[in-house]
């Protein structure tokens, strides 16, 4: 064996045991208990959790966005996600009007893969049709690996927006291809009135941010949703839920049999609107605005009864001198926080501490979004499958801190949180490219993840 990782505890989607792993050509070659076989490396993980790697399905890596370009490209987001756990990121290439999917694709790929430290996958954001030439494209995009398609029912003024019509020509040729449509579900109309009407009221602090998108404006746009993926039999994956009134709709959905997925992200779980208040509040601006208590507790209790499916970062950093183009104008605040390397720590201290057991934190990062977006090789610690595997010390206690982080954007959200337990180890296909701490892995040693899905 490559590597001989002994004495831990194994973590599956649906149980722990005591055992051995043992990995060949990046391969998980064999489980075992007392696995009794020559090996290069061997690891003693007596006191530790052995998981699959983390696989955060959101993220947006060098995107322009907002004015500029987010803080995190491609290596330094896939260097914060190594050392999180994360062994997989998904991204977001944008197509844009006039330019085709695998175009798109391609010259975010030859951009990602001399930089990137952990495997990755791109979802393609659809935002114009071409006249519907671009959907003739989506079985080639399927053939290509690109599994999933994106629409944006808001950013009008950034191009980005798709009306109703467009995207449920979406839904229904991701469905043809054996894709999947993901959706950014907030009300734009109800969105730019209320921006107009505090403009004009001079109301523009970062709590008028959330004031201008609250529960209600996202709970339409995910109940219109959840009626055309309904109505016309469709895979949906809604990103990003934050809001009760749309999580219960989904949910009841899915209860009737409705081909839908949630996903959340810990900023949703873990804070409440009120941060917008603070003084730092702009630092928290991201779309869907963080929501009220309530909607924090019913996100916690879909999660913890199975309802919700995956927790994804949508990480999608700005340095603070971006940040404070808004300070007086929540408007001028481009959209977007960090969190690529808080996912798996945040989620395994929420198991950690018994909120959630083991299992379902990693059915909810790894193996969840492996599956629903058709990574057979990824999301569980099975023979033959990639040796994406982290190492977990229930002991180890760290304070976030902007100086203990490794992407290259400047605050975090996150700062001064205490998770008790921390990932020690990460290997992507049997590469140690995290230790204790420390970044060890290499840049361009990540691989794109050409995806399969099922119909
Ligand atoms: O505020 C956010 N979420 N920024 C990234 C783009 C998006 O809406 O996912
Ligand atoms: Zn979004
Ligand atoms: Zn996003």
């Amino acid at each position: 064996m490559d590597l001989l990782i002994k004495n831990g505890l194994i973590v599956t989607a649906n149980e722990v045991f005591r055992g051995d792993i043992g990995v060949q050509d990046g391969k998980i070659a064999l489980i075992g208990a007392s696995l009794d076989v020559p090996a290069t490396t061997v690891v003693d993980a007596a006191g530790k959790y052995v998981l699959p790697g983390g696989i955060d399905a959101h993220t947006h890596l060098a995107m322009p966005f907002g004015g500029t370009i987010s803080a995190d490209g491609y290596l330094s987001g896939t260097r914060a996600a190594a050392c999180g756990g994360v062994t997989t990121v998904f991204d977001y290439p944008m197509q844009r009007k006039g330019k085709g999917i695998l175009e798109t694709v391609e010259t975010r790929r030859a951009m990602c893969d001399p930089e990137a430290c952990v495997d990755y996958a791109f979802h393609c954001i659809v935002t114009d049709l071409n006249g519907g030439e671009l959907l003739d494209e989506f079985q080639a995009s399927v053939d290509y690996g690109v599994t999933s398609f994106k629409c944006f029912m808001v950013y009008k003024k950034e191009g980005m927006m798709v009306d109703d019509a467009t995207f449920i020509k979406v839904l229904l040729k991701a469905r043809e291809v054996g894709a999947i449509t993901n959706l950014h579900a907030e009300n734009p109309d109800v969105i730019d009135m209320n921006i107009e009407q505090f403009k004009k009221e001079g109301k523009l602090s970062a709590w008028y941010h959330y004031l201008s998108r609250p529960e209600f404006v996202e709970a339409e746009a995910d109940k219109r949703a959840v009626h055309w993926a309904k109505s016309v039999d469709a895979p949906l994956y809604i990103v990003h839920m934050a809001d009760k009134e749309g999580l219960e709709a989904a949910i009841e959905a899915k209860r009737k049999g409705a081909p839908i997925f949630i996903e959340t992200c810990p900023q949703y779980l873990e804070f409440t609107c009120d941060v917008y208040k603070r003084p730092d509040g702009r630092n928290f601006v991201c779309s869907p605005p963080i929501k009220g208590e309530e909607s924090r507790e019913a996100l916690w209790k879909a999660v913890a009864d199975g309802s919700i499916d995956t927790i994804a970062t949508d990480h999608c950093p700005f340095q603070s001198y971006e940040k404070d183009w808004g300070k007086d104008d929540f408007t001028k605040i481009p959209n977007g926080c960090a969190g690529i390397e808080n996912l798996y720590p945040y989620m395994l201290a929420a198991a950690n501490e018994g909120k959630i057991s083991f299992p379902r934190a990693v059915q909810l990062c790894s193996t969840n979004p492996a599956h629903i977006f058709g990574c057979a090789q990824k999301g569980s610690l099975t023979v033959g499958k990639d040796a994406d595997i982290v190492v977990y010390d229930p002991e180890k206690t760290v304070t976030v801190s902007i100086k203990n982080m490794h992407s290259d954007y400047d605050h975090t959200i996150w700062e001064g949180k205490t998770f008790k337990g921390y990932p020690v180890q990460t290997y992507v296909r049997g590469k140690l490219v995290y230790k204790d701490g420390d970044f060890v892995g290499e840049p361009g040693y990540g691989q794109f993840v050409k995806r399969v899905r099922s119909k």
